[in-house]
């Protein structure tokens, strides 16, 4: 499979509807969500997928309620801690993308510490975006440019890619976003100008190893054009 797909990025979205449906509060389901997240890089494993990219906080998502926040990032400062064990024996290195200096640093301490334990895990990356917007990212890689006064001539799309904290890893093959919305909602704005779309009524709490493996199995089917006409067509 992995000759197909090499990057899939997923929009965890549905938490709070899926606690609120249980008349649970919405971090019951920001709970269970970071549980899916195991199991899924379990699998993809398994399927011999390069890298994941997990939405597990967007830069939009400062503006919710302050305990909210608290909670999520408490949540992910824990799973961190609990998991980095399991990631260095699964061979997974753990990175994150994102604006850092937005986060407190209690937290941006636990998610650096992770970073240089799994520095050299090959078997996956699981990319965390976290605290992230697409156009965040684009705004921080041309001010780089800028800074490093660089002449127009050596900006083109590959020099570009290599300023955004996706640096090096290749663009999303296939996106899927749980819970029934169909947006992108500031997600990997630059790197997903030609992904394939996968959108599932799941919410994410919800979603399971069999939903993934078929997202994958629909990616196959597809035919990726890349704005040209496919080799069989007739002119
Ligand atoms: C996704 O679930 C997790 C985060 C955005 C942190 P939501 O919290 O957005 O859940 P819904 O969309 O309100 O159900
Ligand atoms: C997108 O979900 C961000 C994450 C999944 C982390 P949101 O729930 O924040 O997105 P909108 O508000 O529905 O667009
Ligand atoms: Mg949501």
């Amino acid at each position: 499979m992995s000759r197909f797909i090499k990057h899939v990025g997923i929009i965890m979205d549905g938490n709070g509807r899926w606690a609120q449906l249980r008349g649970l509060p919405r971090y019951e389901g920001h709970k269970r969500g970071v549980e899916k997240v195991k199991e899924i890089i379990r699998s993809a494993i398994r399927l011999n997928i390069d890298v994941l990219t997990f939405y597990a906080f967007s830069i939009e998502n400062w503006q919710r309620p302050k305990k909210e926040v608290e909670i999520i990032m408490d949540l992910l400062q824990n799973h961190l801690r609990k998991e980095t064990q399991t990631f260095i024996s699964q061979g997974v290195r753990f990175k994150m993308i994102g604006n850092r200096d937005m986060i407190p640093k209690n937290i941006l301490n636990v998610i650096e510490e992770t970073e240089s334990a799994t520095s050299e895990c090959k078997e996956l990356i699981a990319q965390f975006a976290i605290s992230y917007g697409g156009r965040d990212e684009i705004i921080r890689a041309v001010k780089k440019i800028i800074i490093n006064n660089t002449v127009p001539e050596k900006v083109d799309e590959d020099f570009f890619s290599s300023m955004l904290d996706t640096a090096g890893i290749p663009e999303p093959d296939l996106i899927i976003r749980t819970s029934g919305e169909q947006r992108i909602s500031n997600f990997l704005v630059w790197q997903s100008a030609y992904s394939e779309f996968y959108f599932s009524q799941t919410l994410w709490p919800d979603f399971t190893e069999e939903e993934f493996t078929e997202a994958i199995l629909d990616f196959q089917k597809r035919q990726r054009r890349f704005g040209k006409v496919s080799e069989f067509t007739r002119p």
